[in-house]
């Protein structure tokens, strides 16, 4: 007799796509990613495949983060992460214009790709340019073994596991975690943080996990709202500080699986162009979380309504002002500036996700799109 066995459908692990799976998985890809690496009893950071170019890095004059996609994505956070932790100059670059832009690379400069695959062809042919210039080049990859890790000097795992779904979910947030501990360990190591901070960094981050499995409880209520919005034409995410780079990532979610042009922008660069295609037929996703911009958010999503546009925002837990406003509120737990993107880019994740799927797309495999981009 024979077995019909669904292998797929096994490797899915009951859920419908491999993007929803990857989706759940993050608090536990979230926590495999620093496991072993962080501590909070005693506290301490150690990322061991850094160990024999941390006096480079430590040291760095200035550090260039390069990616592709929602990598680029993460390397954005980064650049917030690593200048607001550790005080070393940053810079982000598409491995695509780096590589063919005659960029300045100084042998103090340590140049850091991000890759999930770790076979991204730009990012790959923009190492090898950093690396005959004398600069240091490290990773920051998923695949273990894959060409960006063994053709850097040094380099991270992100541990997320295997990622089907073309669009990224669990890698980005992994990607997000090591640049977390590295702007940490890096900011520990030149001072400028105070014991205090660092403690209560480190306590942020073990918190992540716990976090997002309350988020994903969210999941019918972002149901709801993507049965309202799935045949919008356009949608506008908004973000400031650490939560722009989340709405390019939102924005680009969406893109990807259910082919409804979106536009992510820093809020306050709305007026300048975007604000004119605000009308009572556009949804607004603003990422509105209680942080040092709350005030300057607070007056995007009027200056939103004012026009009629319809708001989908991302609060944190207990905010009352915002809600008054939005059409539409998802929250999120209280927590750190440095954690937050981690966070608040679940919802979005969902939200794309949902809508994609009542469009009746191919969720993990979208159309035109490769999982791994091995041309030029
Ligand atoms: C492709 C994938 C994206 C990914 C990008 C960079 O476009 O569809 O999901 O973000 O490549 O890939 P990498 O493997 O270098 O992170």
């Amino acid at each position: 007799q024979q077995l019909d066995i669904d292998i797929e459908a096994i490797e899915k692990g009951g859920y419908e796509h491999f993007m929803l799976k990857e989706i759940y998985e993050q608090p536990r890809s979230i926590h495999d990613t620093y496991r072993g690496r962080i501590s909070s009893d005693p506290f301490d950071i150690h990322l061991g495949g850094l160990y024999s170019v941390l006096p480079n890095l430590t040291e760095a004059k200035r550090i260039i983060l390069i990616g592709c996609g929602t990598s680029w994505h993460a390397a954005l956070v980064g650049e917030y992460l690593i200048e607001d932790l550790a005080r070393i100059p940053v810079e982000v670059e598409y491995a695509s214009e780096f590589r063919y832009r005659n960029p300045i690379i100084n042998k103090d400069d340590v140049v850091i790709a991000i890759s999930q695959s770790g076979e991204t062809a730009d990012t790959l042919a923009a190492i090898r340019l950093a690396k005959e210039a004398g600069a240091l080049v490290l990773g920051i990859c998923n695949v273990v073994g894959s060409s960006i890790p063994r053709e850097t000097h040094a380099g991270v795992y992100t541990h997320a596991g295997p990622e089907i779904g073309v669009a990224s979910t669990k890698a980005f947030t992994a990607q997000v975690t090591v640049l977390i501990m590295m702007a940490i360990l890096l900011g520990r190591r030149r001072g400028t943080l105070t014991e205090e901070r660092y403690r209560e960094l480190i306590r942020e981050v073990t918190l992540v996990p716990d976090k997002i499995e309350k988020i994903l409880q969210s999941e019918e209520l972002v149901k709801v709202i993507s049965e309202r919005f799935k045949d919008s034409r356009n949608f506008l995410y908004l973000g400031r500080g650490y939560y722009f780079p989340v709405a390019l990532e939102g924005a680009l979610k969406l893109k990807e699986i259910s082919y409804i042009h979106a536009e992510g922008y820093p809020a306050a660069e709305m007026k300048h162009g975007p604000i004119a295609l605000i009308d009572d037929t556009m949804p607004v996703v603003v990422i509105a979380i209680k942080d040092s911009s709350y005030e300057k958010i607070v007056s995007n999503v009027q200056e939103v309504k004012a026009r009629k546009g319809v708001i989908i925002a991302v609060v944190t837990e207990g905010d009352t002002t915002i809600k008054e406003m939005a059409d539409y509120t998802i929250e999120i737990p209280e927590a750190g500036e440095i954690v937050g993107a981690l966070l608040t880019v679940i919802p979005l994740q969902l939200l794309a996700y949902h809508i994609a799927v009542m469009r009746g797309c191919n969720v993990d495999q979208p159309r035109n799109l490769a999982k791994s981009v091995t041309v030029e």
